[in-house]
């Protein structure tokens, strides 16, 4: 089957600054996939390019089968991308944003009313349903952009951050309908800065470094790069005190337990599963800097 997005040996430099340099990667019809990187690294650059905003200097890229580049209306017909607020009329009231945007669209009076009442509801701003968007906050206008961009599903929606500057609430209600978009089969290629947030979205993710793609996978399978489960100790000032590699089953845990008694330790005992921020680290540290370690049973 025909893959939402290919990227081969994608490259863009701005003056003499290589921003990404020989990306590719593979998105999945129907796969939540995350671009995961610091601030500064490519991120936007890289969305841009496979919305067509941007043209590469060298390499290629497919969107929903259609080249980037040579057919770039078919590409720009089967996506939406968030960030274009430009749209947001500020003389208008939120629904009468979303209701313009859904006619737009192509959705009938009726149609468009009721996705409107729907996305303004979804995005928590039923409040603020009438006023002007003059009026709103930063943050309201967030979700009044991000409501426009799920006003007609595309085939590979593309969200830019979608989730920086939003409260935490906003946040999850936010994961929700992307998860209900991809369960609904919409292809969803997201950018973020919180390893959180890819953990809990992306079915894949990669992680940008360098102008590359410096690891790909599920999130199990970069979790399991940097190593397994840990039993920790740690002393009443917190500090790490011992390590102990586990396998996470009563009859190890038990066993870790029981090799700090016999050594008379004390403090207090937790189970660490790595998270991204380990990968993200592993995958970043220069190769002699690994997580400082006080000793491994
Ligand atoms: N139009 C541009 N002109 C010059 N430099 C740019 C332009 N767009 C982005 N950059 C630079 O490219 C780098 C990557 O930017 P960007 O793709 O926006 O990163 P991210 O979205 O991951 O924060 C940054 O150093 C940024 O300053
Ligand atoms: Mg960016």
């Amino acid at each position: 089957m025909e893959k939402a997005i290919q990227v081969q040996g994608v490259r863009k430099a701005f003056r003499d600054t290589t921003v990404v340099d020989g990306l590719d990667f593979e998105v999945q019809r129907g796969e939540v996939f995350a671009l995961l990187g610091p601030n500064g690294a490519g991120k936007t650059t890289t969305i841009n390019i496979l919305t067509t905003l941007t043209a590469a200097d060298s390499g290629s890229a497919t969107v929903a089968g259609w080249d980037v580049v040579t057919h770039s209306t078919e590409v720009q017909r089967r996506i939406s991308l968030t960030g274009q607020a430009a749209a947001v009329d500020d003389a208008l009231t939120a629904t009468e944003n979303v209701v313009m945007f859904a006619r737009l669209a192509g959705l009938g009076r009726t149609a468009a009313k009721r996705r409107a009442a729907d996305l303004i509801s979804q995005f928590d701003l039923t409040d603020a349903a009438s006023r002007m968007v003059r009026t709103f906050s930063g943050g309201m206008r967030r979700r009044l952009d991000l409501a426009l961009s799920f006003v007609v599903t595309p085939e590979v929606l593309f969200l830019d951050e979608p989730t920086t500057g939003l409260d935490t609430r906003s946040r999850r209600a936010l994961w929700d309908i992307i998860r209900m978009l991809a369960n609904a089969g919409t292809t969803v290629f997201l950018t973020t800065q919180y390893l959180e947030e890819a953990d809990q979205l992306a079915d894949r993710i990669a992680v940008l470094h360098d102008g590359k793609v410096a690891a790909l996978g599920t999130p199990a399978e970069l979790k399991a790069r940097v190593g397994g489960d840990t039993v920790e100790l740690h002393d009443s000032r917190g500090e790490l005190h011992r390590e102990i590699p586990t396998d996470g089953t009563v009859a190890d845990l038990r066993r870790a337990l029981d090799l700090l008694d016999e050594d008379g330790e004390d403090g207090v005992v937790s189970l660490r599963r790595p998270t991204l921020d380990d990968v993200f680290l592993a995958v970043t540290a220069p190769a002699d800097n690994t997580r400082p370690v006080k000793e491994i049973a």
